[in-house]
């Protein structure tokens, strides 16, 4: 996962930067560079591989620039060669980037247009080439940038230099996170407080659209409006680098923020994002040989996995059981030899999960895990591991490694399709561009969270809720359900839409809020009957859908939260964000203990 530094210093640079990569290691890369202004000219080195390669390239070529920004990159558009390590340079600006651009194909035919020349298979060089061709039409470097800003889709965090400005550097964030550190006639930008470690301890934290402009005097924020923004200046414990939680007030706050940026890199992982294509390790199977599948997990993973079943089933028409971890391990469920179970586990360590793995195993069955920590026992004990890259998770409740779940699930479920003659290329494409456009989706339902807090004003007051939906909302429901019980104590249950009338229904009266998951998809029309259902005996609804659903639901609601419009497929990661948001919020209502809630823990190593 990419890491960014810059830095306006006063002594050479380039060791300091070299310096700070080191701390940016753990998030893993595969070629790092940095570039500099030596007599006012942009000067870059970069090396494929480990930080030991690029300083072996200082040492022979040295830097003596006092201004430079530096970057780790792992590899999501194009191989992990030097070509294709950042910083990227046009003819008067060097760009570093963490994250996807989503729409680079399009500004690369355009800026090609314009007679740009690319050397390299990377979104990035698309940003030094846009800003260099604004600054060829007359702009200024930072009139530039801000006018390049919102030609970008996807999620994002940026720095710049430029020819010939010896104090000027520009962050930009967008997604993915960017920090800003305070130095005696120094200045810093940084992925995190941990990169700016060494140089300050004085940081602040971009907000989601923001971008700055740094001199060695001083800084000015923007945010995505151009607006002069102050943003607060805080003390980092970074040594603790774990534990730090940035701008948020709790780690689950923070994990539900960096979901777009987590997802953007899991998918990095999965997806030839040029060719359009799920690209799997290689497998000891074959999917054409399958005749089932079966995924095992616990809590909020199973939920996951109950998602991955819609998908599985429509991509690759593959059957599948998905199983409780705990209940699979003591029951008598035949295994055929040569299918395929799939465990899901943030951890990696959860003992019903690992017993069952076991079990599928020993039952002749290949076996695949989804886990985010690389190196638990789960991982260790499969075939074949298939990361979920949400980097640490800190609060007990699940919410980054879940929507990561979902997007391996995806992945998986579209490469079965493919190969099982179900999905043409064409429909993989499609659906490959549904997941690509994710993270921006995230950033927007993200920005809905001042509606769900006001919301969740309402939820804190009840004693039971509802949660109903369709499909692979109905998944979502369940774990909308769990994720408020589990950290506001308030009871609630997830039902399948049309499971309403066989029961639940008579807890409706006009105390219930019920949470109605509804994106305008093919099964809209049935939940919009079983709201009226809830409307007719008083119940109190909160309808999650998009512009379409909002404009065809005719059901009076108490609150309406509009998602963007996106495609079927890829609804759950992002219905996922208000689902998390709302319990969060409640939470925080009820004064509740967040991150480390009551009974529970974060890794479940007992039966
Ligand atoms: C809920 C939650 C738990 C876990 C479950 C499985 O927010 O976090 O339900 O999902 O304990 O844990 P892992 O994924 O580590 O196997």
């Amino acid at each position: 996962m990419c890491g960014i530094i810059g830095i306006l210093g006063r002594t050479p640079v380039a060791p300091q930067m070299v310096d700070a990569l080191k701390r940016l290691e753990y998030r893993g890369y595969d070629s790092a560079g940095v570039a500099t202004l030596e007599h006012g000219h942009l000067t870059r080195r970069r090396a494929e591989g480990k930080l030991k390669n690029l300083e072996h390239r200082l040492d022979g070529e040295p830097l003596a620039g006092t201004i430079g920004i530096g970057h780790t990159r792992w590899a999501t558009h194009g191989r992990p060669n030097e070509t294709n390590a950042h910083p990227h340079a046009g003819r008067r600006v060097a760009v570093v980037h963490n994250g996807i651009i989503e729409n680079f194909n399009e500004l690369r035919r355009e800026l090609e247009g314009h007679g740009a020349r690319f050397a390299t298979e990377t979104d990035t060089e698309v940003v030094a080439h846009l800003v260099d061709h604004l600054m060829s039409t007359g702009l200024g470097p930072v009139e530039a940038v801000k006018a390049a800003l919102p030609r970008l889709r996807g999620a994002f965090a940026l720095g710049f230099i430029f020819e010939g400005e010896e104090d000027l550097m520009i962050g930009a964030r967008r997604g993915s996170p960017l920090a800003v550190g305070y130095g005696q006639g120094e200045m810093y930008l940084g992925s995190d407080a941990i990169a700016l470690a060494p140089f300050t301890s004085t940081i602040s934290y971009l907000e989601d659209g923001d971008w700055v402009v740094l001199k060695r005097g001083g800084l000015q924020v923007y945010d995505e409006d151009g607006a002069p923004v102050n943003r607060p200046v805080m003390k980092s414990s970074a040594s603790a680098f774990l534990v730090d939680k940035g701008n948020y007030r709790h780690f689950m706050s923070k994990e539900i923020h960096e979901q777009p940026e987590v997802v953007g890199h899991t998918l990095a992982h999965y997806i030839d994002f040029a060719a359009e294509r799920v690209v799997l390790p290689d497998l000891p199977f074959d999917f054409t040989s399958l005749q089932r599948v079966t995924i095992a997990a616990c809590g909020t993973a199973y939920y996951a996995g109950l998602t991955g079943k819609y998908w599985f089933e429509r991509f690759a028409r593959l059957p599948v059981e998905v199983e409780i971890a705990s209940e699979l391990r003591y029951g008598d469920a035949p295994f055929a030899p040569g299918n395929l179970a799939i465990f899901v586990s943030q951890s990696g360590e959860t003992a019903d999960t690992l017993a069952t793995l076991r079990h599928a195993k020993a039952n002749g069955q290949h076996v695949v895990s989804v886990v985010n920590v690389a190196t638990s026992t789960i991982a260790r004990e499969s075939d074949v591991v298939m990361p979920t890259l949400a980097g640490p998770e800190i609060g007990v409740a699940s919410t980054k490694a879940f929507t990561c779940q979902l997007t391996v699930l995806a992945c998986i479920a579209i490469a079965a399709g493919r190969a099982r003659g179900n999905l043409s290329e064409e429909d993989e494409r499609r659906l490959v561009r549904a997941l690509v456009e994710v993270p921006r989706h995230m950033t927007a339902a993200l920005a809905l969270e001042p509606e769900v807090e006001k919301l969740a004003r309402d939820i804190a007051k009840s004693r039971d809720v509802l949660y109903l939906g369709r499909g692979t909302s109905f998944p979502l429901a369940l774990e909308g359900a769990l994720k408020l019980k589990e950290i506001s104590y308030i009871h609630a249950e997830g039902y399948a839409a049309g499971e309403l009338k066989h029961g639940p229904i008579a807890l409706i009266d006009e105390t219930m809020p019920v949470i109605v998951i509804a994106p305008h998809d093919r099964v809209f029309e049935k939940t919009v009957s079983n709201m009226q259902e809830v409307a007719a005996r008083g119940g109190k609804i909160i309808l999650l859908t998009d512009p379409q659903g909002a404009a065809e639901a005719t059901v009076d609601s108490l609150a309406t939260l509009v998602l963007p419009h996106m495609p079927a497929s890829v609804t759950p990661m992002v219905y996922a964000v208000p689902v998390q948001m709302l319990a969060y919020h409640a939470a925080v209502i009820m004064g509740t203990d967040v991150d480390q809630p009551r009974n529970l823990a974060k890794s479940v190593t007992v039966e």
